[in-house]
């Protein structure tokens, strides 16, 4: 949210308080996907920039994929026009956003091997690369829990050394993770991207 409606909030709070439950009545027969793909789609046709930012990295954090998100913006061409499109478009390749990348745009999602089990000792976190990928690895007994290491803020690549126990810390502004859970308990107000994953025969596979 940006600071001038935060400010409202607090100095207006009956008069916003109406505006955010109409904003969340309004889509609660969408499902969460189509959700977040028309919040992209009124970013772009406002072009704020920041906001556009935003709601795109929830959009791919909450399950959307680059493709979903191109095709959408490409459905909105009558209302948006080629421009704002060109514009979202910059945007997106100036984030750098491995999903968009053309060469993983045709190749469909698929399990990659992440980890041999036995490399990850029970009850800690491990930092792990998957061809430039970056990952984190929690165990819990057999339960084994994979993130994204790109923060879900402005998509730092987040190191080993961010890492203390169980706890990650974004050097760049200071969002704190519980790599437990996933959530984020200070500054931020995003969780890590989970990635999906199983156990074939003493491995850890990832599907991306
Ligand atoms: S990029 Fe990680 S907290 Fe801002």
């Amino acid at each position: 949210m940006s600071d001038a409606l935060n400010y409202l909030l607090q100095a207006r709070p009956e008069a916003l308080g109406h505006y955010f439950s109409f904003l969340k009545d309004a889509g609660k027969h969408l499902d969460p996907k189509t959700r977040n793909l028309i919040s992209v789609i009124t970013k772009v046709h406002a072009q704020t920039d920041r906001g556009f930012r935003q709601y795109l990295r929830r959009a791919l954090r909450e399950g959307c994929t680059a493709t979903e998100v191109l095709d959408a913006l490409l459905m909105a061409f009558p209302a948006l026009g080629l421009a704002k499109i060109i514009w979202a478009v910059d945007i997106i390749l100036a984030m750098n956003i491995p999903e968009f990348q053309p060469e993983t745009l045709t190749s469909p999602a698929q399990w990659h091997d992440v980890t041999a089990t036995a490399d990850v000792q029970n009850g800690e976190v491990t930092r792990t690369e998957f061809e430039g990928r970056g990952l984190f690895v929690y165990r819990d007994k057999h339960a084994f829990r994979v993130y994204d290491s790109r923060c879900p803020h402005q998509g730092t690549d987040l190191p080993q050394l961010a890492l203390q126990g169980s706890i990650l810390t974004c050097p760049k502004h200071q969002w704190e993770f519980d790599v437990k859970s996933g959530d984020c308990i200070k500054k931020g107000n995003s969780p890590l991207k989970r990635i999906e994953s199983k156990v074939v025969k003493g491995r850890l596979l990832g599907f991306w």
